[in-house]
């Protein structure tokens, strides 16, 4: 039996190149990581293996070394950027005399920190308190509180440890059902907005690529929770004015991390629907970062994974204000605008990112006159229910003519299920 050492924010990082192909840069967006957790990196350990060894995963001899470093900076957490088997956390937490943290725990940490929603934060509570449930051991039971706002004890860590399996169990039932009714909510409220025809343009990107900073700059204080129509426990939509009349919604995500834990991909899933289903994306990439390709292609293999791999991409190069360059807009081979250079903090540019949004919007929403048969009232009251009529003129023999504005995906889905012909006419 041995008592859980507490965590502390002084940390030793321990990182193994099992791949060599992936040289450096595993290693320094692990150091990336453990600031982005708060952690103050007082020494690096690293070492070439080949395969994890099973008792401490990093294998004796390294074991050692980083015990030793343990002791001459006095850290009070060992951060370790691979994926440990519970047993492995708590051998390694025995034989260190200190708290250790695998990626997993750190990531969650990170995301226990940022979750934007109300549903992303329920999401990572639940995903912590399974993590920590696998990781349960009899002798942390008796620890008293502890300090509060350590890395690896945020969100719920801190009371949990003072919990016994079948408590955690009750909670984590407890947040499954909470989760049913916000997930509920949601959906109640995206039909709302479908209703209204109302827009969604989701900000999406790799972590500290400046989502928030341009998300704030886009909507300035302009809350959508006090906004009945969209009243939701989310603040993380807000509305965006690009042209007049025309209601936006402007979506916040969590930050994508390179090697997502799978289960975390899967609890995001939902609180990613936002960006399924939005009709452009806002892909901000930090303009600054020289390895910032890297980052743009594992943004967009999770958006792969969770199926948002074909909703249209503005991508928004941030941060001009540290690269010199100028702001600008670059057009695809479609003549639609694919890039725009911008400063989310100077607001540079922004100008120009409201113009190239409100262009890539017009192509994707449809807009003109339709000619509807008495006989095909189903139809006509579709287009009302969705709120896409703008005008309505009856003719002689009781036929109807719409003037219809409504997002393209929205607008082929009906055609197809009421079997209209979906050109428009222009009148
Ligand atoms: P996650 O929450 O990790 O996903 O980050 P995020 O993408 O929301 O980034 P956030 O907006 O929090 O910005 C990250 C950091 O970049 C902050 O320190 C910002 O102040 C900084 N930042 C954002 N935009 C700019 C910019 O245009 N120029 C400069 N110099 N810094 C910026």
């Amino acid at each position: 039996m041995f008592e859980r050492p507490k965590s502390g924010e002084r940390a030793v990082l321990v990182h193994l190149n099992l791949d060599p192909s992936t040289g450096n840069e595993l290693l320094r967006e692990f150091k990336e990581l453990a600031k982005a957790a708060g952690a103050e990196v007082l020494a690096i350990v690293t070492g070439n293996r080949r395969m994890p060894e099973s008792h401490f995963f990093i294998g004796e001899g390294k074991a050692e070394e980083v015990h030793t470093k343990v002791l001459e900076t006095h850290a009070d957490l060992v951060l370790i950027n691979h994926r440990l088997s519970p047993s492995q956390e708590r051998n390694l937490e025995k034989f260190l005399g200190c708290r250790v943290l695998d990626r997993t725990g750190l990531i969650l940490d990170i995301f226990a920190q940022r979750a934007r929603s109300f549903e992303g934060k329920l999401q990572v509570e639940l995903a912590q308190h399974r993590h920590i449930a696998t990781r349960l051991v009899r002798g942390w039971t008796h620890l008293e509180r502890q300090r509060g706002g350590s890395i690896g004890l945020r969100g719920p860590g801190e009371t949990q440890l003072e919990l016994d399996r079948r408590l955690i169990g009750k909670r984590i039932q407890q947040l499954v059902k909470r989760l049913q009714r916000v997930r509920e909510q949601r959906e109640q409220g995206r039909r709302t907005r479908l209703r209204h025809a109302v827009t969604t343009v989701s900000i999406v990107g790799y972590t500290n690529a400046g989502k928030s900073t341009l998300f704030n700059a886009l909507t300035g204080a302009e809350m959508f929770a006090a906004d009945q129509l969209f009243a939701t426990l989310d603040t993380t939509l807000r509305r965006l004015h690009l042209d007049e009349g025309r209601i936006l919604v402007l979506a916040d995500t969590v930050g994508f991390i390179r090697q997502l834990p799978h289960d975390l991909v899967a609890a995001f899933r939902s609180t990613l629907q936002e960006t399924e289903e939005a009709a452009l994306l806002l892909h901000v990439v930090d303009a600054s970062d020289p390895q910032r390709d890297v980052y743009i292609e594992t943004v967009n293999a999770v958006l792969a994974e969770i199926g948002a791999q074909s909703v249209p991409q503005l991508e928004v190069f941030n941060k001009i204000d540290l690269t010199g360059q100028l702001p600008a807009v670059e057009n695809g081979p479609d003549g639609k605008p694919r890039r725009v250079w911008v400063s989310a903090g100077s607001g540079a540019g922004l100008d120009l990112l409201r113009q190239a949004i409100a262009e890539c919007l017009r192509s994707e929403t449809v807009q003109g006159w339709l000619k509807l048969a008495p006989a095909q009232s189903r139809a006509r009251a579709a287009f009302f229910g969705l709120g896409a009529v703008r005008e309505e003129k009856v003719e002689q023999d009781g036929s109807s003519l719409l003037q219809v504005e409504l997002p393209r995906s929205e607008y082929q889905r009906l055609c197809r299920r009421e079997g209209l012909n979906p050109s428009l006419l222009a009148l």
